[in-house]
């Protein structure tokens, strides 16, 4: 089937059943995006289809077809980080890291849609689950994000940053 992932056409050799993360890890290796629970539990697993943040363990890629697919491979880069990247180094958000990147993606759909949210808006959107405990730093991650001029456009900033798949 043919997809379009980080603004690049890409071909998955995939039943009509096989979920998005089974072919984003195993047939085009990017495995910035996590396996935590398989059930659409955790948000490990978190990407953006058409800007909405989509948990792909648990969506078919074959629905996929003619959507913008956004991987945390496409969010930034070591030489130009995302907004909420550069926040994430400057909180110290992470710990063991593993749930990170679901996080990311997830808070990067929320900016877009909400470019000031308050704490409650962030509990409500983000049900990501996180075993180290960073809530707290992915708080003030997001805040801080969200004072940085360019995150009134994060979904720009993510098309701008694309990678080779
Ligand atoms: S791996 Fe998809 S929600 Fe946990
Ligand atoms: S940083 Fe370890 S699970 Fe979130």
């Amino acid at each position: 089937m043919d997809l379009t992932i980080n603004g690049k056409a890409v071909q998955a050799d995939a039943e009509a059943d096989m979920p998005l993360l089974w072919v984003l890890r195993d047939q085009l290796h990017l495995t910035g995006t996590k396996f935590g629970c398989g059930v659409a539990a955790c948000g490990a697993c978190t990407v953006h289809v058409d800007g909405q943040a989509v948990r792909s363990c648990v969506t078919p890629a074959s629905i996929l077809v003619g959507k913008d697919i956004r991987t945390i491979e496409s969010l930034g880069s070591a030489e130009q980080p995302h907004a909420l990247q550069r926040a994430w180094i400057a909180e110290q958000v992470p710990q063991c890291g593993y749930c990170q990147s679901g996080i990311l993606m997830a808070a990067a759909a929320l900016l877009a849609a909400n470019p000031h949210p308050t704490d409650a808006d962030i509990d409500a959107a983000m049900s990501n689950i996180c075993r180290c405990g960073t809530y707290q730093r992915v708080r003030a991650a997001i805040h801080r994000a969200a004072g940085a001029p360019q995150i009134a456009n994060a979904q720009g900033a993510s098309k701008a940053a694309e990678v080779t798949v």
